[in-house]
């Protein structure tokens, strides 16, 4: 099969027909295959551990710490040294440099040193002739005569540690107007709260590194990271080196999802500094206990919120405390809570609003990014609150968010002071309630919970708004290196990393646009330190929108070369020249691409350059929580229809239709492959992945065996997903829309359903049922409970007929 192949996969609704902004083989808008597509499904697609390894390569493991919180009395390795195959043992002693991997505070230890913060930290790595002999020595970490502990308290949880006051950073609060006189003042008050659990990023290749030492003290780092300048940096610094002596480089990874934006770096300096002492090769993969153990997680939370409101449910004051568990150090914590204050609005204007983001320091793994990075755990209270809104109202949940809806022209202004000017909510919604036809099935359900005493229906649809840009502003540039050969074909190197997610098929498609070139003449090279320095990293779904544009700036600097040297061979204007199906012409007069790179070559004419971006309008001040943190706004609306097992508290997911907002697709394929995923992963982080800690701060759930990601069969059968016709306001690559994160948002529809059919089952009842996230079996069974216990329900032996078993 040839790269260039159109793969269209017609089935029901999956959005709008194929679109070619240009009419040249690289169509900007059409569903091209993923660029590894073949190789992802064939296994010949080369990970960090697929990498031949060098004559002489070493394997590191590593040992982690026993307790949640101790001092080390004292660490004899003689044990290790001595077991078999092994070549070395590293304590944070052996480190030259600096003894951190911390992204932003310099607050994590590579290696413990004194002190143990969490149980899984690691605390020595151990160098040896194999992977499974490494790991053999690194599990005598768990004797007692290897390292000796003096435990000292461990706090937990966020609940724990705000109470004690422990915070990795100090508090954020942002105020808008007086939500305290507008809540007292208001006919209608509500007080609650909730949780929300973490998530692992359960990435299908684990972390891993391999390092090999270069002459003059120079370092290559393989690293399965979304950020190779971080991981270029951590390293340099670890070794007390310039960072030009160490090169990092990351071809592709099986996923990241957040999880590897800083804590690669963890394993990117054993790696170096082991093969910095040893003077060979080293590999360090974590196997999936580990890395479960050692790294951290989408933040967990707890909220508590008041709200005040009139007779439609349109908030007039609202108050919310978010405390997030942070884990032992700073991470990117503190960038995740203030996503979380700028997303607590969602799709709704709230004119007076107190919103308290807290990162709680608690003796657990450091959580970090994770797909929607603090997003979902602002929007989700949000969505939570208003559904209690309705239950108290006893109106339909839909209704109460369109009342609260942004406005165009009004009521569009952010907490945070941005205003919505790209709004389609409205007419996005409108689409969906049509396509889905949530009305009448909102009915069909009320007929169906009547007769039906033990399986009950619910159904809700939930909005998204999605701020894009890194809430940092200086993050929101890239660079981009584009080399064209002599023979016509090109290469292209630039800052993003490729974590299945499709950016390099969309840099491409870009590139080969602007060359009117096949996509088989452009290649994307592995990420490398060495060739675009100091990027960012590849998150905050921004891939395609930064290195989309700086590979487009690289070779339009090429292409203006080429066409001024076209117009003087074939006559006209440089202005007039084509550059389309694989030929340039211009005044009448024509000739293939590769012919007029030759002759531009022959007349020394530079056929390669950089290219540059950097996101116009972002800014932001860290100090009031005000600003323009975001060049535009994704949307999307998803509506949910689940059954439940009102006497065991099992539950069906049985139609999903998601509406969601790519702008104009660069690659609807690759769009609608990441709509469809990110609802997944939500959906798992909402119903059914549980982290859980026994009391001396051990992660129970650290394998699949009882960590449980969403399986294909979790999938809705009837799964209409849909991408919004729309083109971005703003002058982004081919005005698309990043669509990398938003969609983790829509499944807060499978929640809020899961809430509409405990509503259901428990009729009268003016409380929304308390159900926690993630909603497992027993949250569901916990949650009717707590609803039939209230003063208000209707605990009446419902209908003996069960129309499904009738
Ligand atoms: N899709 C796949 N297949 N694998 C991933 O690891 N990560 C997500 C999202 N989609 C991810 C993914 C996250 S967290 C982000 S920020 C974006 O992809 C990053 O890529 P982009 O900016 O190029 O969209
Ligand atoms: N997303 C991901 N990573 C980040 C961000 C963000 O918004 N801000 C700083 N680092
Ligand atoms: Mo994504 S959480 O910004 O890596």
């Amino acid at each position: 099969m040839n790269r260039t192949d159109v793969f269209v996969e017609e089935r029901a609704g999956t959005g709008p027909a194929p679109r070619a902004v240009e009419t040249n083989d690289a169509a900007i808008g059409v569903p091209l295959p993923h660029e590894s597509a073949e190789l992802h499904v064939s296994g010949e697609a080369t990970y960090t551990d697929d990498i031949a390894e060098a004559h002489g390569t070493l394997h590191a493991a590593l040992g982690l710490s026993r307790h949640a919180h101790a001092r080390i009395v004292s660490m004899d390795l003689d044990a290790v040294r001595n077991a078999p195959g092994v070549i070395a043992v590293l304590t944070a002693d052996d480190i030259p440099g600096e003894n951190n991997c911390g992204p932003v505070l310099h607050d994590d230890p590579i290696l413990a040193d004194g002190i143990v913060q969490y149980l899984g930290q690691p605390v020595f790595a151990v160098i040896a002739e194999t992977h499974e002999l490494a790991r053999r020595a690194a599990a005598l970490a768990k004797s007692d005569d290897v390292v000796r502990y003096e435990p000292l308290e461990a706090i937990l949880t966020a609940a724990q540690a705000k109470a004690a006051k422990q915070f990795v950073l100090p508090p954020l609060h942002l105020r808008r107007g007086d939500p305290d006189a507008k809540i007292a003042a208001a006919p209608h008050r509500l007080q609650g709260t909730f949780e929300v659990g973490g998530q692992e990023q359960f990435y299908l290749e684990g972390q891993i590194a391999y390092a090999l030492p270069k002459e003059m003290d120079g370092m290559l780092v393989y690293s399965s990271t979304q950020h190779p300048s971080e991981m270029q940096q951590v390293v340099a610094h670890m070794l007390d080196w310039p960072a030009h002596s160490v090169v990092c480089e990351c071809r592709r990874m099986g996923g990241g999802f957040g999880g590897k934006e800083s804590q690669s770096a963890l394993f990117a300096c054993v790696a170096a500094l082991a093969a910095q002492r040893t003077k060979r090769p080293v590999k360090l993969r974590a196997d999936r206990d580990d890395d479960f153990m050692i790294t951290g997680k989408r933040h967990d939370a707890v909220y508590e919120y008041e709200a005040g409101f009139d007779e439609r449910g349109r908030l007039s004051g609202v108050h919310v405390e978010i405390a997030l568990r942070a884990g032992y150090s700073a991470d990117l914590s503190g960038a995740v809570a203030t996503r979380a204050v700028c997303h607590f609005d969602n799709a709704y204007y709230l004119a007076d609003v107190d919103i308290v983001a807290l990162c709680c320091k608690t003796n657990t793994q450091s959580n970090t990014a994770f797909r929607g990075f603090g997003g979902p755990q602002g929007a989700l209270v949000m969505e939570v609150l208003l559904d209690g809104i309705a239950r108290q109202l006893q109106i339909d949940p839909l209704d109460v968010r369109l009342a609260n809806y942004y406005g165009v022209g009004e009521r569009d202004t952010t907490p945070y002071g941005q205003r919505v000017d790209d709004n389609i909510l409205a007419p996005l919604t409108d689409a969906l309630l049509d396509t889905s036809d949530y009305r009448a099935r909102r009915a069909a359900l009320a007929a169906f919970n009547a007769r039906s005493p033990v399986l009950k229906r619910g159904i809700a649809l939930t909005p998204v708004k999605f701020g894009i840009s890194f809430n940092v502003p200086f993050l929101n540039q890239a660079g981009a290196l584009v080399h064209v050969y002599k023979d016509g074909s090109v290469l292209v190197n630039h800052g993003g990393t490729e974590m299945g997610q499709g950016l390099n098929t969309k840099v491409a498609q870009v590139v080969a646009n602007q060359f009117g070139l096949p996509l088989a003449r452009v290649r994307v090279t592995a990420t490398d330190t060495s060739k675009v320095a100091n990027t960012s990293a590849t998150a905050a779904s921004t891939g395609s929108d930064l290195n989309g544009k700086a590979a487009e700036d690289a070779a339009q600097k090429i292409r203006a070369r080429l066409a001024e040297l076209a117009a003087k061979l074939l006559g006209g204007s440089a202005a007039d020249v084509q550059f389309a199906h694989g030929s340039v012409s211009v005044n009448g007069g024509a000739m293939p691409f590769g012919q007029l790179v030759n002759a531009a070559y022959l007349a020394r004419v530079q056929l390669w350059s950089d290219g540059f971006y950097a996101t116009p309008k972002v800014h932001w001040d860290a100090q009031t929580l005000t600003g323009h943190p975001f060049y535009y706004f994704a949307y999307g609306a998803a509506v949910s229809e689940v059954v439940i097992d009102t006497l065991t508290g099992e539950w069906k997911l049985l139609r999903v239709d998601a509406l969601h907002d790519a702008g104009q697709s660069i690659n609807p394929a690759i769009d609608l492959g990441q709509v469809e995923g990110g609802f997944i992963q939500g959906m798992g982080w909402l119903t059914s992945e549980e982290l859980w800690w026994n009391r001396d701060g051990r992660l129970m759930t650290h394998a699949p065996s009882t960590y449980k990601i969403p399986a294909v069969s979790d999938t809705p059968a009837a799964f209409y997903v849909r991408l919004y016709e729309n083109s971005n306001v703003e002058p982004t690559v081919f005005r698309s829309k990043a669509v990398g994160e938003p969609p983790l948002l829509l499944p807060f529809s499978v929640l809020l359903a899961l809430r509409d059919a405990i509503a259901a089952a428990v009729p009268g009842a003016k409380a929304a049922p308390p159900l926690r996230a993630p909603a497992t079996p027993e949250a569901i069974l916990d949650a009717l409970d707590a609803l039939r216990d209230l003063p208000d329900a209707n605990t009446a032996a419902p209908p003996a007929a069960n129309p499904l078993t009738d």
